[in-house]
This record gives C-alpha cells, structure tokens and sequence, in this order.
C-alpha cells in the first residue's frame, strides 16, 4: 500500500511506517513564504503552539487561541506541496473532552487543509487521542517537557530525571501509542529516559531534546535560522544567524534614508528625465 497521496504529499501514514528507518526530519514553520522554503526539504511541517512566543512575543505558548492556529496553519498548508503537515491544537482547545477535542481538531483539519493535528499530554490525554484517531484526525502526540503545562511543571524543566518521572514518561508514552497516534514528539528530556520510550513504543518517535535514537528529529525554525535570540536550550544547534543580517539590512537602511542615498534615481518612476 501507498503512504503517499496521489501527488507525492507525505501523509501521517508515511510518517507511521518510518519507525526504525530513514530519520523523519520537521521543522516549525508559522507563515507561506518559510513554509515554502522547507517544503522539499522536510518531512514534516509543524505549525507549532510555540508561535505564540516567536510570532507574538508571549513567555509561553498558553495564550495562543484556536483561531490563531488556524489562521497560521491554513497559510503553511497552502505553501506546502510535499511535506505532512501537522497544526497543534492550542492550550484550552482539547483538554475539556474527547468531545471538545473532536471540535477543534475538526475545525483545524477542515479550515486549514493541513494533515494531522498534534496534542500534548499522556495517560490523560490518551482517551482524547484515540477518540479523534476513530472518527478520522490523524493525532501526533507530545510527551515529556509539554510546554502547555509549563505553569504546573514550574517551568520550561527537563523531564525524565528519577525513575518515578521516567516510570511515568514510559506509561505516557505507551498509552499514546495504544491509542493509535501516528508519530510522538519526545521533548526535553533526559537521554536515557527517551531510550527507554523508544523501546516501550512501536510509534514513530520525534526528538527535541531528546535522544539521537528518536526516529526523527524536529526544531523551531527561528532557532533554527537565528531568529528567536530571548532564550536558547541547549537541544538547539543554530544554523545560521538571522537575526544579525536583518539588523545590518534595517541599520543600512535608516542610514542611507537619513543621508538621503536612498531612494537613488534608479528606485524612482521617471527620475531624471
Ligand atoms: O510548538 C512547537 O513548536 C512544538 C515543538 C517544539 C515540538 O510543539
């Protein structure tokens, strides 16, 4: 059987069937142009929560609401001819009931054209998650350092550190995958503790934070690319610097204004004549 759709478009089938092969590489995109920019080189695009701090400036990712999301994701999804893409469902959204959960997820699938929703939490969230999977949303899920939780985690911790916290990240783990999610991002935590996710699960494991052992990997793009600079983990490599290049281009520019360089003749309609 195919996992591909008719038009070469990864599908959240594709990505299920890659456990144990060739390493799943997603990145966060949150507008078209950047979208379009990694579409061919990914496997999967995630319209993350996490735009609430690099798109709107917030200390968390818990004020981003379900409009927000959907408008990010159907600008992604419209960039995007390639890769699976997967639009997490905001704080707020899911969390209720398997009922408020199908809602919202069916309105991020229906309004946006992406692929597949992604929701963070474990044993809890399992019911949810295998509620959406039945009635046809493809669900990622999200165990380990979940950002949504930050205000009863006490902060942005890496998790998996004494082995009540690893005997419950394994128990998070196993229920997701039980209840049929087709991927599972692993965030922030101890090495040792995602290995032993990994052999727990027969799901499709997505680092960040992680293990080198994940079946894949994603980031957020603007640390990526060195855009975000309020903070940086150490699960971050950068690899390239942005942020620098577009305060050159802003300063350069403000300068010529004020020395009256730019506009030049060749900037204006009919100069000269
Ligand atoms: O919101 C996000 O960008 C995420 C990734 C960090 C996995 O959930």
């Amino acid at each position: 059987m195919s996992t591909h759709s008719k038009s070469g478009k990864l599908t959240p089938m594709s990505l299920a069937g890659r456990r144990g092969g060739t390493p799943v590489v997603g990145l966060t995109a949150y507008t078209a142009p950047i979208a379009a920019a990694m579409d061919d080189k990914v496997d999967f695009v995630l319209v993350g929560d996490s735009l609430a701090m690099t798109i709107y400036g917030e200390s968390s990712t818990v004020g981003v609401d379900l409009d927000t999301m959907i408008r990010h994701g159907r600008a992604v999804a419209r960039a995007c001819k390639h890769a699976c893409v997967v639009v997490d469902l905001p704080f707020g959204s899911y969390q209720a009931s398997p009922e408020q959960a199908f809602m919202s997820a069916s309105r991020v699938l229906m309004e946006t054209g992406c692929d597949a929703v992604k929701l963070e939490g474990g044993t809890e969230m399992a019911a949810t998650a295998s509620f959406l999977v039945e009635r046809g949303i493809p669900v990622m899920g999200h165990v380990g350092l979940t950002p949504q939780s930050v205000n009863t985690l006490g902060g942005f911790k890496t998790q998996g550190k004494d082995e009540a916290a690893v005997r419950k990240l394994v128990a998070d783990g196993k229920a997701m995958d039980a209840a049929g999610c087709f991927a599972l991002v692993i965030e922030g935590v101890m090495e040792a503790a995602a290995r032993e996710v990994i052999a727990a699960t027969s799901v499709t494991t997505i680092g960040i934070g992680a293990s080198a052992a994940c079946d894949g990997q994603v980031l957020v793009i603007d640390d990526v690319i060195g855009l975000f600079a309020a903070f940086r983990p150490k699960f971050v490599k950068r690899y390239a610097s942005i942020l620098g290049e577009v305060e050159t281009a802003i300063a350069t520019y403000a300068e010529e204004v004020r020395k009256r360089e730019f506009p030049g003749p060749e900037h204006i309609f009919g100069a000269g004549r």
